[in-house]
């Protein structure tokens, strides 16, 4: 067990890449806070604690401060500690530059990269405190290469590889570590509104030869989350099955 004792939260762990980190998180010892503003993640954490599993459900939006603020003084008092922040919390509203609509930007910026702001500075504070911290963020590989309709989208995922370099810069003094991870074509919710044909056009350009799962993912999270990772700091993984770019 990599994170026993710990005390981790993973926002946007009601689905997909979040809900496969909640669960690895859990049984390799960790309590988990799934922060997100899907009531599935209440249903998730409950049968999690089914099987034993200690996760925990709080309907937070990482775009409200005040909440995240909140939630964060709760965890606190609850555990004692935070030990692990797994900012990956996303969403998308893609359109064209010529298309795009205020709200379109403002609400991707909101999640994806105020969210992140907002949970980064609330935990951090505590992760001083303690002298032992572990923050990993969800970029993608498009916030390093760029992709079609996706202004916001892209603007919020390479903001997060320089903010990770800056939090690495400022926070690693105090036992911090800050990383954050790429990934390439992973089948969840988010990606389920893309065309089936365009989803099979996609494989060709993958050298793994399919698309990949929230479980591979995961499995990046925990390392850069683990004390294995302890002088790894403010990195950008990519875990993308080789995808051409
Ligand atoms: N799926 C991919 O191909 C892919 C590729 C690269 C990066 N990513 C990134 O990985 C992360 C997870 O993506 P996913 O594919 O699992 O997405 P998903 O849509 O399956 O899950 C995202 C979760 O975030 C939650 N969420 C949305 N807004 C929120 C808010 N304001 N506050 C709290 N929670 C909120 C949703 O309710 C959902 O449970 C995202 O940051 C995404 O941008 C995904």
């Amino acid at each position: 067990m990599r994170l026993t004792n710990k005390t981790a939260i993973v926002t946007g762990g009601a689905a997909g890449i979040g809900a496969a980190t909640a669960e690895l998180f859990a049984k390799e010892g960790a309590t988990v806070f799934i922060w997100d503003t899907d009531m599935a993640g209440a249903s998730l954490a409950e049968a999690c604690r089914k099987q034993q599993l200690d996760v925990h459900f709080m309907q937070v939006s990482v775009a409200d401060k005040a909440a995240v603020e909140a939630a964060t003084a709760k965890v606190k008092e609850l555990k004692g500690r935070i030990d692990i922040l797994i900012n990956n919390a996303g969403i998308t509203r893609d359109k064209t530059l010529l298309k795009m609509q205020e709200e379109d930007w403002d609400k991707v910026l909101a999640v994806n990269l105020t969210g992140v702001f907002n949970c980064t500075q609330a935990v951090a504070h505590h992760m001083k405190e303690q002298q032992y911290g572990r923050i990993v963020s969800a970029s993608s590989n498009v916030g390093l290469r760029g992709n079609y309709g996706q202004t916001n989208y892209v603007a919020s995922k390479s903001a997060i590889i320089g903010m990770t370099k800056v939090w690495a810069l400022e926070l690693g003094r105090f036992g911090i570590t800050a990383n954050c991870i790429a990934p390439g074509f992973i089948e969840t919710k988010m990606t389920d509104s893309i065309p089936e044909e365009v989803k099979q056009k996609m494989v060709p350009l993958i050298p793994a030869g399919h698309w990949g799962k929230p479980i591979d993912i995961a499995y990046g999270y925990l390392y850069l989350a683990s004390d294995e990772a302890a002088y790894v700091n403010g990195i950008c993984l990519t875990i993308d099955g080789g995808s051409a770019r």
